[in-house]
């Protein structure tokens, strides 16, 4: 890309309402210094594979300083890069030669907690109770004689209460503070004006230095109810269920606060609108249901874009596809806010194994998702016997599926590769805080994040070297799957992905937009329009499709000179 190309792509303002974003998980994308973790460094050397590959963008997931008590989400400095991957100016570098090829750059803001290494947690430990300094978390009294149950009966995601309590420099037991992940990870208290103003900061330290956006971590989560009602208890666990997340939740999309910390977000971006770079935006992380209740997230002046899980939940049927595509459609079209796809990322398990199970996700019908489904948790699948073939076969089809439908996509690092998840890791190598908060009854999603297998015949794959292993051991069965190899090879999943964005960027009818039915396919086969003259058809049946003559091929996830559409393959027509 030449420099001037590079400047035109970047002055587009509108740039995130069609983005492909590429999400790279620093610690597993690429080792430059060969100690088995990745860095920032790495990343600077992989950009050309990047542009190559086709993407708008990168979103980095947290780099910063951490005692990686969750893989980076217990954030210690909102201004530094946490020294195994780099320092600040190899971010500056990897920001300027990312614009320089056109690429942009967005970060991940961790604004629900920080680690309980961040210094003004410190302070409000050593400052004691009543503290003006403690009044920038959670801190409690507990019930009971002598405060020894927490303060109230919330569970915390990754198992086990929600309080941890504290004690005195002489060693007493004393407060309990709200942390809604791990223990590590004390919940700032947004109710304070310093914790506000303190985000605003960190936004402008980013967006000064570059930056063109973040993916706001539970953008859904930061503010509480106060008063910390106890929840009705689940018999199984015997906690209060703070997982649901009914409308009215005391922890989860409170209103009015989460909006106006949206908003108030929104208020600083816009401060960036006229600079060189144009528009620096949000996408919000959020599970909830139903969609509607997601959409109000991306209505004029809050946040730009947000996930949209749905989809990525969604099982690998024409029925369950179609009704959550159309309720996207419908609603993201309400508020006149683009639907940003995305098939998985570091805490769901690969897109390419999910496929391959006998259950592929989660039933959605017109009025939206099953409620038997709703608490249904990510190991539910761990379990299942897995088909890699048929995954990958399907994964390529929803790769094209995906990157066709109207709006703006996330690509998860790997998925190029049709990486499988690394479902037998041994036990020792676990790091998700998951495994031991559940009493090492959940593995926890360490599977996805297994290293990038570059190159080479076997393990590390190009990934750690003399400095050390892989900090996740990678599968042997990876030989043959490195990017080197699928780069020479035209029927690699990496190649497909290639063409596809390729195509993408080219193709006038993709990207935001809409999209039209076509209604003479059979049932098992989804087939849309998209003007001028695109269609993308997807067989979920076992009967071939005909591709229709007077259609010229564009781009096909099986054999571009079948003439049909296979089972569980999909295809781009000009038409
Ligand atoms: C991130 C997770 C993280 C959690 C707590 C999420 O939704 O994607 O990886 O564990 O937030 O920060």
């Amino acid at each position: 890309m030449t420099p001037e190309s590079a400047r035109t792509r970047l002055s587009d303002h509108d740039w995130w309402r069609s983005a492909v974003v590429y999400q790279v998980y620093p610690r597993s994308f690429a080792d430059a210094n060969g100690d088995g973790i990745g860095d920032v460094r790495g990343i600077i050397d992989r950009l050309d594979y990047l542009a190559d590959l086709g993407v708008d963008a990168i979103w980095v997931s947290p780099w910063y300083p951490s005692p990686l008590a969750d893989g980076g989400y217990d954030v210690s400095d909102y201004r530094d890069i946490h020294p195994d991957f780099g320092t600040l100016a190899d971010a500056d570098e990897l920001i300027a030669k990312a614009h320089a090829r056109g690429l942009r750059v967005m970060i991940d803001l961790v604004p629900n907690h920080c680690s309980d290494e961040h210094p003004w947690f410190q302070k409000a430990l050593a400052a004691g109770p009543g503290s003006a300094e403690r009044e920038l978390f959670w801190f409690r009294d507990g019930r009971g004689d002598d405060s020894a149950e927490p303060p109230n009966n919330w569970e915390a995601l990754f198992g086990g209460p929600m309080w941890e309590r504290v004690t005195d420099p002489e060693g007493r037991p004393e407060q309990w503070y709200l942390h809604m992940f791990d223990v590590r990870q004390p919940d700032w208290n947004w109710d304070n004006p310093a914790v506000a103003d303190e985000f605003d900061s960190v936004l402008r330290f980013w967006f000064d230095r570059g930056v063109d956006g973040f993916r706001v971590d539970v953008a859904d989560s930061m503010a509480k109810d106060p008063s910390l009602p106890d929840l009705p208890v689940d018999p199984t666990t015997g906690f209060g269920t703070s997982k649901n997340k009914e409308p009215g939740a005391p922890l989860w999309d409170v209103h009015p606060q989460i909006e106006q910390i949206h908003r108030r977000w929104r208020t600083v971006a816009d401060e960036y609108a006229d600079s060189e770079l144009g528009g620096r935006v949000f996408v919000s992380e959020a599970y909830l249901d139903p969609i509607e209740r997601l959409v109000s997230y991306v209505e004029p002046g809050r946040l730009h874009t947000t996930f949209n899980f749905d989809h990525l939940l969604c099982e690998w049927t024409p029925e369950s596809q179609r009704n959550v595509i159309d309720a996207s459609r419908r609603t993201h079209a309400a508020v006149g806010a683009p639907t940003t796809w995305v098939l998985s990322n570091h805490d769901t398990p690969r897109v390419a194994t999910r496929f391959g199970k006998p259950e592929t996700g989660r039933t959605f019908t017109a009025d939206g998702m099953l409620p038997e489904h709703l608490g249904r948790e990510w190991h539910h699948y761990a379990g299942m016997p897995v088909d890699l073939e048929l995954g990958r076969r399907r994964a390529r089809a929803a790769a094209l599926l995906e990157l066709a439908l109207p709006g703006g996509c996330y690509v998860y690092q790997g998925d190029e590769l049709g990486l499988d998840e690394v479902e037998d890791l041994p036990e020792d190598a676990l790091q998700d805080p998951t495994w031991e908060r559940s009493g090492r009854l959940i593995r926890g999603r360490d599977g996805c994040r297994v290293p990038m297998p570059w190159e080479g015949e076997q393990a590390p794959f190009g990934f750690g070297g003399d400095a050390g292993e892989p900090w996740l051991p990678q599968p042997e069965r990876w030989a043959g799957r490195t990017a080197a190899d699928q780069a020479g090879d035209p029927g690699s999943h990496l190649n497909l992905y290639r063409r596809a964005l390729a195509e993408r960027r080219a193709n006038p009818a993709l990207g935001d937009g809409d999209l039209t039915w076509d209604e003479d396919t059979p049932a098992d086969v989804l087939s849309f329009t998209r003007e001028p003259g695109f269609r993308c058809v997807v067989n979920f049946g076992s009967t071939p499709w005909e591709i229709p003559a007077g259609a010229t091929v564009l781009v096909h996830s099986g054999d571009a000179t079948s003439g049909v559409v296979g089972s569980d393959e999909a295809v781009w027509l000009k038409v």
